[in-house]
């Protein structure tokens, strides 16, 4: 285990009302999914099949923090954390996805909102981060219109209990990955394997947004994003064929699911033809103005045509991808690695947030970082505080070539049950032994309380 001595104190100055959190999600890290009336998920359901998750196991005690809340709120307020983003279970409030309301779940949230406000960390609720209620999937899930009007009306449920209190909301979670994993490779819960077929759980999720969004304004919410997950794409070579199969990636991940939230348009006509319902009506729905607009960025993706070569890059990141897709990702060499895998690349991060200017003007609206982390094992963790500091530095760069950022979120508190991977990989400031659950601050996590103090300064 490589030290990597950075010092909080050499980070560039960010803006005094730069908001400073942690981000987690109550599928990785709640546990307690039978308590209080909780319904069943489509992860309970993925993850209990077998040989869905690598290392065999599942999500039904996680970290506990169901139970341990009050401990990791102190966490976050040692760390000297501004906000904190963390999902609200959706089967934890309507346990079948439709139809009764649990109030024992909203307690839950209602209890962690409170001790999260006597801490002074700012709430920041994500309505929906992967766990689909299970009856809502046994209905068809996202490939159906009714899943985009379910999650409004229990949007409406939770802004009607926590919107005294919360000021930030998110709706949705990287729609893209549960498109892509959950219903196009099934590698992630539902386990469906429609490749391009899937594209219906992308409207749907982006039509849930757009309803989610009319809900909490009727509640008189202000500060309303989406966190999708962006990355830039790079071209295996300046060949046609590579820049091709390049732009087809950053349309299925970047474009499609950035353009209709911000310009009110899919980015292509063919695909658009291939959706449901009255796209161009849902359009307008799914294209409200935002208060912020969220990314989670980890890393850039060098793609070129499938071929011999890019067979090579098949597994890539923990994913494998199939033969027959009209891209293949390619290894990035030359740069340090997270024990996933995944290149770190900061520089990556502001041409993200440049391009993201460039393409969409005055239409983006400030953006937040929702999520930004790294897997590495121990508890000295120097690599992960090498690569926090990297990507502040170029969370900075971009702002100081103009573009509007207004808060940073590291992935994640705890350690956690990181979906098909199991617990192999620990996003962490803080370790969580599994065996005990004890939580043990780890380096980065001590440095990242000295960045915040020093940030505070002022
Ligand atoms: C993004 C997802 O939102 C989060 O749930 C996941 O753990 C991280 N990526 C790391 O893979």
């Amino acid at each position: 285990m490589t030290t990597v001595p950075v010092s909080p104190l050499s980070l560039p100055r960010f803006p005094r009302d730069f908001l400073w959190g942690v981000s987690t999600s109550a599928a990785q890290i709640e546990g307690a999914v039978a308590e209080d009336g909780r319904g069943r998920s489509v992860w309970d359901v993925f993850a209990a099949e077998g040989g869905r998750i690598k290392d065999g196991s599942d999500a039904r005690v996680a970290t506990d923090h169901y139970h341990r809340y009050r401990e990791d709120v102190a966490l976050l307020r040692e760390l000297g954390a501004g906000a904190y983003r963390f999902s609200v279970a959706w089967p934890r409030v309507v346990p079948d996805g439709d139809g009764p309301v649990n109030g024992a779940g909203l307690d839950f949230y209602d209890r962690l909102v409170d001790a999260l406000l006597a801490a002074g960390i700012a709430p920041v609720p994500t309505l929906f981060h992967w766990d689909t209620p299970q009856a809502l999937e046994e209905r068809g899930g996202w490939l159906v219109r009714e899943t985009a009007e379910r999650f409004a009306a229990y949007a409406d449920v939770v802004a009607g209990r926590l919107g005294d209190r919360v000021e930030h909301w998110i709706t949705l979670n990287e729609p893209a990955e549960v498109t892509l994993l959950g219903y196009g490779l099934g590698q992630h819960a539902p386990g469906r394997q429609l490749l391009f077929e899937a594209l219906p759980a992308a409207h749907h999720q982006l039509l849930g947004h757009g309803l989610a969004v009319q809900a909490l304004r009727a509640r008189g919410a202000t500060g309303i994003g989406i966190a999708n997950s962006h990355g830039p794409t790079w071209s295996a070579s300046a060949s046609e064929a590579d820049s091709e199969a390049a732009a087809l990636y950053d349309l299925l991940l970047n474009r499609l699911f950035a353009e209709p939230v911000l310009l009110g348009r899919y980015p292509d006509e063919e695909l658009a033809a291939l959706l449901p319902g009255p796209v161009a009506e849902d359009l307008k729905v799914i294209s409200q103005p935002l208060d912020r607009y969220g990314i989670n960025y980890y890393q850039p993706t060098l793609v070129g045509a499938p071929g011999a070569d890019g067979a090579a890059a098949a597994d890539f990141g923990g994913i494998r991808l199939p033969p027959e897709l009209p891209f293949a990702p390619r290894e990035i060499g030359g740069y340090p690695r997270t024990d996933f895998g995944w290149p770190v690349v900061p520089r990556a991060l502001t041409e993200l947030l440049v391009t993201f200017r460039e393409r969409y003007g005055d239409r983006l609206p400030p953006v937040v970082i929702t999520e930004n982390g790294c897997s590495y094992e121990g508890i000295e963790d120097g690599e992960r505080i090498a690569f926090l500091d990297g990507h502040l530095r170029a969370l900075h760069a971009a702002m100081a070539s103009g573009v509007d950022v207004r808060g940073y979120f590291v992935w994640s508190l705890t350690d956690n049950f990181e979906w098909a991977e199991g617990y192999a990989r620990r996003f962490g400031l803080v370790h969580v032994d599994y065996a005990t659950l004890e939580r043990t601050p780890k380096a980065s996590y001590h440095w990242l309380r000295e960045v915040l103090r020093e940030q505070a300064r002022g």
